[in-house]
């Protein structure tokens, strides 16, 4: 059994057809990349998965289990974490702030136990403060743990972002263009993030990729889409060689010429 399964799914936004008939696995243990060009449907997926869109039609299934109607704030506690394309990062925040907020936006405890600090509240307390701390010794945040975000350098801030993912102890971490805006050498970073991630704590990653670079040297495998479906799945060699996939990007180039023209 896969780890997360996609069958058949569409999501329609008045005319665009956002997502057409979309099957596919994330496998256990995998490091697996979205791929396509601008607008093919890759956060649309994300969000289908992480329940911030309903999909029209087909079915998201986690270890097995339906979660395509579960509510976006219950898909956290159920193993799945995500980060965003554009950074969500209260920016005149600290680090430990942000970073902290990835648990108590998903607190289990009522607001009568907290008030009364009771042993369930205390438990948690203790354990998310745990989970913080791991996680900025994980992703070496310490030297930055109190300073604001804002003054930060991008790469810096992505990693708040992934450490604040991994509080929440997931399986399954899906990143949407986690390299994006990073220069070179934040981006080999981040590459050794990521495998480290796979590698060290076990956690399965499904990400949105434009650099092949990175596609290349961190994906276990890759699945292709364009103007909402799947063109191509294989490992990274194969489907950058793929023609679907190659007159895919070359459109995008296409258009690119014809706009700045
Ligand atoms: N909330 C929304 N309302 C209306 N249309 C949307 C919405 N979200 C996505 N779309 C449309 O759905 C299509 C897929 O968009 P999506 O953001 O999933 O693409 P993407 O593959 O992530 O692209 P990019 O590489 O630019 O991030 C696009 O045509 C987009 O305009
Ligand atoms: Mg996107």
């Amino acid at each position: 059994m896969a780890l997360l399964e996609i069958s058949d799914l569409s999501k329609r936004f008045g005319g665009v057809r956002a997502l057409k008939d979309v099957s596919m696995n994330v496998e256990q243990g995998e490091v697996h990349a979205l791929i396509g060009p601008n607008g093919a449907g890759k956060t649309t997926l994300f969000n289908c998965i992480s329940g911030l869109y309903r999909p029209e039609q087909g079915a998201v299934r986690f270890k097995g289990r339906d979660i395509t109607r579960k509510a976006s704030h219950k898909i956290p506690q159920l193993g799945i974490a995500r980060t965003f394309q554009n950074l969500e990062l209260f920016r005149n925040a600290t680090v430990l702030d942000n970073i902290m907020l990835g648990r108590y936006m998903h607190k289990r405890t009522t607001f009568f136990s907290e008030a009364l600090f009771l042993p369930k509240a205390r438990r948690q307390e203790v354990e998310s403060r745990r989970k913080v701390e791991e996680a900025i010794d994980f992703l070496d945040l310490q030297p930055y743990r109190n300073r604001m975000v804002a003054g930060l350098p991008f790469g810096i801030q992505k990693c708040v972002e992934l450490a604040r993912a991994l509080t929440l102890d997931p399986e399954l971490m899906l990143l949407d263009e986690p390299s994006s805006g990073l220069n070179p050498e934040e981006t080999q970073d981040l590459c050794f993030r990521i495998e480290d991630i796979q590698e060290e704590l076990g956690i399965t990653v499904l990400l949105v990729e434009h650099d092949m670079r990175v596609v290349s040297e961190v994906c276990d495998r890759v699945t292709a889409f364009d103007f909402g479906e799947v063109i191509a799945r294989g490992t990274p060699e194969e489907v950058q060689q793929h023609p679907e996939v190659i007159k895919a990007y070359l459109g995008e180039e296409e258009e690119d010429a014809a706009a700045s023209a």
